[in-house]
């Protein structure tokens, strides 16, 4: 069975409620039809009459349970939350309302915080940045966590590397400055991500242009520093570094450059050393290789909210909310 599909099984046998606020997109009413079609979430949509029925037009949506941000009975309780959460940032009731009712994606991370829903899904049509935002200031980090970051679970075809062809890359998305202790972070999260969609076991390559020494430079030093920080934190993790991609990925190249190394030749959890390697790294692979690349997920943040890019199909939407609830199951 293809990953996606394995996905789609399990967010089904536990349906969990995902909001989608991005009305103002055909694609999230296409998606919407196929999630609801197939049972794979219970879907919120938010939107005015108007949004709705200009976009929805051609497509059932008849499961979902629409909320007018203009007119909906619980909007008191979400502006009271909001202000809860920042009026130490200086936010007032006011300031609250406006808020939710120009971003929706405001209201949608207010409905997971008040426990109206269990996760949320946008990025069609508006930017990463704009898109996880909100969720950065009304959700924050899992206790414990610095950094929310973001991954893509990369699905390659007809490829024995990896898991089957199958890889976590981090961080593709979010932190522009990563510092070796952000990265040990991520090292953490991202082998816990892998583990929870693929099942299978991290292991955990932290990558470079030099493998074990062999170049000499500040960026070399601040792989092999998260290196020692993660293998500190998470002892029993596979994990190693810091390793060239050929010497991660490919047993005679990862066996020469890296001998004795758990992790070398066999890894599928590759840590980028920075967001220019990560988000350039997931996109070749995506395009060079035809793989499926689903994301971004969010990681390290304390309820799921994912990202979608702004070139996304309908297919990859009805994807990312099955990922988005899988994650909520494992809550
Ligand atoms: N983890 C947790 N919290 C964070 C993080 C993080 N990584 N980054 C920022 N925050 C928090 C801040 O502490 C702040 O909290 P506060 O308001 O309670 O004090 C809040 O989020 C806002 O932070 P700012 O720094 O003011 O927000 P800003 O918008 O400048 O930055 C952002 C955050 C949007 C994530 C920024 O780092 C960014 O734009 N990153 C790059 C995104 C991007 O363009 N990615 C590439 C494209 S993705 C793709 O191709 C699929």
């Amino acid at each position: 069975m293809a990953f996606i599909d394995e996905v789609y099984a399990r967010a089904k046998a536990d349906k969990k409620t995902i909001v989608l606020p991005e009305s103002m997109d055909k694609r999230t009413f296409e998606a919407a039809e196929k999630i609801l079609k197939e049972g794979i979430a219970n879907l919120i949509i938010i939107g005015t009459p108007e949004e709705i029925a200009e976009n929805s037009k051609g497509y059932d949506i008849s499961g979902a349970t629409i909320v007018d941000p203009f007119n909906d009975p619980n909007k008191q309780k979400y502006i009271d939350k909001f202000v809860e959460l920042r009026s130490k940032k200086g936010v007032t009731p006011e300031m609250a309302k406006e808020q939710m009712e120009k971003d929706y994606m405001y209201y949608a991370c207010l409905m997971c915080k008040c426990g109206d829903a269990d996760g949320a899904v946008s990025g069609a049509c508006h930017s990463t940045g704009n898109t996880i935002r909100p969720a950065l200031q009304l959700l924050k980090t899992k206790p414990g966590i610095s950094s929310v970051s973001g991954f893509f679970l990369m699905e390659v075809p007809n490829c024995e590397l990896g898991e089957n062809g199958l890889f976590v890359f981090a961080d593709c998305a979010v932190n522009t400055d990563l510092d070796s202790a952000k990265l040990a972070e991520i090292a953490g999260l991202s082998a816990e991500s892998f583990r929870m969609l693929t099942g299978a076991e991290p292991k955990v390559a932290m990558l470079s242009y030099s493998s074990k020494g062999s170049a000499k430079h500040d960026d070399v030093t601040k792989v092999a520093e998260a290196v020692k920080i993660a293998k500190e934190k998470f002892p029993d993790l596979a994990l190693d570094g810091e390793l060239q991609l050929d010497a991660a990925l490919v047993p005679s190249v990862g066996a020469s450059k890296a001998p004795g190394s758990p992790v070398a030749g066999h890894a599928n959890t590759l840590v980028f050393p920075s967001l220019e390697a990560g988000n350039i790294g997931y996109k070749l692979v995506q395009r060079l290789a035809k793989a499926g690349a689903y994301g971004p997920v969010l990681q390290g943040l304390s309820l799921p909210v994912n990202d979608l890019s702004r070139g996304c199909f309908a297919e990859d939407i009805v994807g990312v909310v099955a990922i988005t609830a899988v994650q909520a199951q494992g809550r």
